[in-house]
């Protein structure tokens, strides 16, 4: 039986994987083939298909963050939490789980809100705007979460 801290890692691990996934497949698939698409066939494809993408992120930023916060405990027994302002180690892990929670923030903030622009014709053009950079800004963050959560556990 594998022990509760390996399968806490394991899940943090492919949780974070997947979710950085999902924001490449928006950044340089997803958002560059709708903004070739025609604006009446955009606008469907959008509210059909964005819901499902966003929850899916949904989904995995929460396993993420909570196994994040579990694996967190299981190491620290969030016991002596000044190490993570004292130490190499903490302050990687801090500041990587700090960006992610920004990104986190930004995702359940802006929910909801693509859909109802997309679908309301008129805002879709500056939406589309937004959407070119937004997913690209997110993946550049959330690479460096990761790169700084693999240099905690692993050194460089
Ligand atoms: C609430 C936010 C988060 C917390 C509390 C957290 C906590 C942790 C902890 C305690 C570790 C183990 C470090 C070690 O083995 O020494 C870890 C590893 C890791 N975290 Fe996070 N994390 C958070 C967010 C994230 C995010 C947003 C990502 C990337 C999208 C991420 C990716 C990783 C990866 C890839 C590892 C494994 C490194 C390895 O074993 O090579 N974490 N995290």
């Amino acid at each position: 039986m594998p022990s509760w801290i390996n399968i806490a890692r394991w899940l943090h691990i492919l949780s974070a994987a997947a979710w950085l996934g999902e924001i490449c497949l928006m950044a340089f698939v997803l958002i560059p083939q709708v903004t070739k698409m025609p604006a009446e066939g955009r606008g469907q494809f959008m509210t059909h298909f964005f819901p499902r993408i966003s929850r899916l992120a949904s989904h995995l930023i929460a396993v993420t963050m909570l196994s994040g916060l579990w694996l967190n405990y299981l190491m620290t027994g969030w016991r002596n939490m000044h190490v993570y302002l004292t130490s190499r180690h903490g302050l990687l892990v801090l500041a990587g789980g700090a960006l992610g929670l920004l990104i986190a923030l930004v995702h359940f903030g802006v929910l909801g809100q693509f859909e109802t622009r997309f679908a309301s014709g008129d805002q879709q053009a500056k939406t589309l705007r937004l959407m070119q950079i937004v997913p690209k800004v997110g993946l550049l963050v959330v690479s460096l979460a990761f790169i700084l959560m693999m240099v905690a556990a692993r050194g460089y």
